[in-house]
């Protein structure tokens, strides 16, 4: 998964049988290299330097193979992934409920989101399964002056803060919130089962890219990612009405510093319409 930071240019893809496309990109353009895929990064400007985050999925198929030659080296094409399709990096892209069926984004600070109540506030959000990769990404969305809901799950989870400022709290079981500061473009890598929960501050929605693993997703029988489920039925999700003191305070504190209140009212109350007794 290749984010665009700054500048513009053009990408070449092709594989081993020669079938090829070329696209352009610019500064908040997002989209995958198909697996196997010979690539090359043109920047289109003679003055201005281009530059990109991304994320693979590398450590857990280095640490399957164990063959750094088998990995680089093989010969393989994935015609069903990818095959020289003209408009494969197009902007056409169906959306299946929160899905955006697509391999390129233009510009992933001003994509419309969908509605999603999952992780609280009334956050939009939309999910991505580029170049038939195993490697999800989505963006999500949260309103000023509210915060998500803290959660856990495995590592190599890559946050990358778009639009809007604030903080998130991190902390593993068993010890006191840590603090981090953000703003557009800050990276967050929570670590491996770290507690995690992002908090609006500032005076525009904030909104954030996430590179993931599929390999790092705890389910449950149901298939339901863990990190979605109350802790309360045995997931990894701290509910509102379970968050310490200090998480509340400290918001508070923050937006005090604007001038501006928590809004998170609707969503203690929704919160409530479908919250299980306590353990
Ligand atoms: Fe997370």
């Amino acid at each position: 998964m290749i984010l665009v930071l700054d500048g513009q240019g053009s990408t070449k893809v092709w594989n081993d049988a020669g079938a090829e496309v070329i696209f352009e990109w610019q500064a908040g353009s997002l989209f995958a290299i198909p697996l196997n895929a010979h690539h090359q990064h043109f920047n289109g400007s003679g003055q201005k330097a281009a530059r990109f985050v991304s994320s693979t999925n590398m450590p857990p198929v280095i640490n399957l193979y164990d063959d750094v030659d088998f990995v680089f080296n093989t010969p393989k094409d994935f015609p069903n992934r990818f095959n020289g399709e003209p408009d494969y990096f197009s902007l056409k892209g169906e959306q299946k409920g929160l899905l955006l069926d697509t391999n390129f984004v233009a510009d992933a600070a001003n994509l419309p989101l969908i509605e999603a109540k999952e992780r609280g506030a009334g956050g939009g959000h939309i999910r991505f399964a580029m170049a038939k990769g195993s490697m999800n990404s989505h963006i999500s969305q949260f309103p000023i002056a509210t915060y998500k809901k803290g959660h856990r799950h495995g590592p190599g989870a890559h946050v990358i803060m778009l639009t809007g400022t604030g903080y998130s709290l991190m902390w593993p079981e068993g010890e006191e919130p840590r603090r981090y500061e953000w703003g557009p473009g800050t990276l967050i890598v929570p670590p491996n089962m770290w507690f995690h929960q992002h908090f609006n501050t500032g005076l525009e929605p904030a909104r954030y890219l996430a590179f993931k693993h599929e390999v790092v997703s705890v389910r449950n029988a149901q298939g339901v990612p863990k990190a979605w489920i109350s802790q309360r039925i045995g997931g990894d999700q701290i509910d509102y009405a379970d968050e310490s003191l200090y998480v509340r305070d400290t918001f508070r504190e923050a937006l005090a510093k604007h001038g501006i209140e928590p809004q998170m009212d609707d969503a203690y109350a929704t919160e409530l319409q479908t919250l299980q007794p306590k353990p």
